[in-house]
């Protein structure tokens, strides 16, 4: 029986990191995105040749409707769920200073970045529960959030909020579906090459030589996929509801 995982956000940076991994571990995968289909065709072909059967389905997970399409796409496709992998983010649009905030950018951060995880685990539990009946592994959730839940940054405070609080969605969802036989993780990257952070390009290269991490390099996509194909595959039983920090050390203070 494959096991099957959800990624959203999962063809493109830290998601298509996690795919690429977990297809090599013999899952198969339901990508999702706001893009259409066509537009990431070739990101698609990339699993022509895996053995793991790999679909998309385009929905916006701030959206209620796209959500329960998802789901249901999942459903249609595999007829069954094993992990959910909540990687889908945005940044603070207009990236302002907090005394300038603005409700509409504030609102759209929570509904993709906190609204969307809380509420696609909700319409996912039942169908991971329903699948541990013909499943050889524990099922799982996985909550991506960021760095940005420990470090201040004034002209991002409601990205900050949001991935702040989805560390209490982990105990929460840990506490409810322990029971199911479902471990529920937080897996904090810290900062990590790709779209996101393509702006920033030079100001971390600096960064990193200068020894913001104790290991001075970027974080890789491939760093957290590693992480979370550990996770999600059982090789660090009896953790639900911890936090495991991909960062290269960037959180070890000294004095
Ligand atoms: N990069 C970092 O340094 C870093 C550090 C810590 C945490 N993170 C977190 O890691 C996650 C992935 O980040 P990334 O660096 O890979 O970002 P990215 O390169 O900007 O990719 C974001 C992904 O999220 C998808 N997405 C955005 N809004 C969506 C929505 N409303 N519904 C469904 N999908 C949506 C995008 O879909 P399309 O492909 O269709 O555009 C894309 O696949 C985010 O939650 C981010 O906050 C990133």
């Amino acid at each position: 029986m494959p096991k099957v995982a959800l990624i959203t956000g999962g063809a493109r940076g830290i998601g298509l990191g996690i795919a690429r991994m977990l297809a090599h571990s013999g899952w198969s995968l339901m990508l999702n995105g706001v893009r259409s289909q066509v537009d990431v065709a070739g990101v698609l072909k990339e699993f022509d040749n895996s053995d793991c059967e790999v679909a998309y389905c385009a929905a916006d997970v701030g959206n209620s409707d796209d959500r329960a399409k998802l789901v249901e796409a999942t459903k249609q496709q595999f007829g069954r769920l094993d992990a959910l992998i909540n990687n889908a983010g945005i940044t603070s649009p207009g990236r302002k200073d907090i005394l300038e905030a603005d409700e509409d950018a504030f609102d759209k951060v929570i509904d993709v970045n906190l609204k969307g995880p809380f509420f696609l685990t909700k319409l996912a539990a039942p169908l991971i529960i329903e699948s541990r009946k013909s499943a050889d592994i524990r099922g799982s959730v996985i909550f991506v959030s960021s760095i940005s839940a420990e470090f201040v940054s004034v002209n991002r405070g409601d990205y900050c909020l949001t991935k702040s609080a989805l560390g209490m969605a982990t105990k929460l969802w840990a506490t409810r579906l322990a029971e199911f036989g479902i471990d529920v993780y937080e897996v904090r990257p810290g900062v990590i090459r790709s779209d996101m952070t393509s702006a920033v390009t030079e100001k971390y290269d600096e960064l990193f030589a200068n020894g913001l991490t104790l290991e001075r390099r970027w974080g890789e996509v491939e760093d957290v996929g590693k992480a979370v194909k550990s996770l999600i595959d059982g090789e660090i039983p009896y953790a639900t509801g911890q936090v495991l920090k991909i960062d290269g050390g960037m959180t070890i203070r000294s004095l």
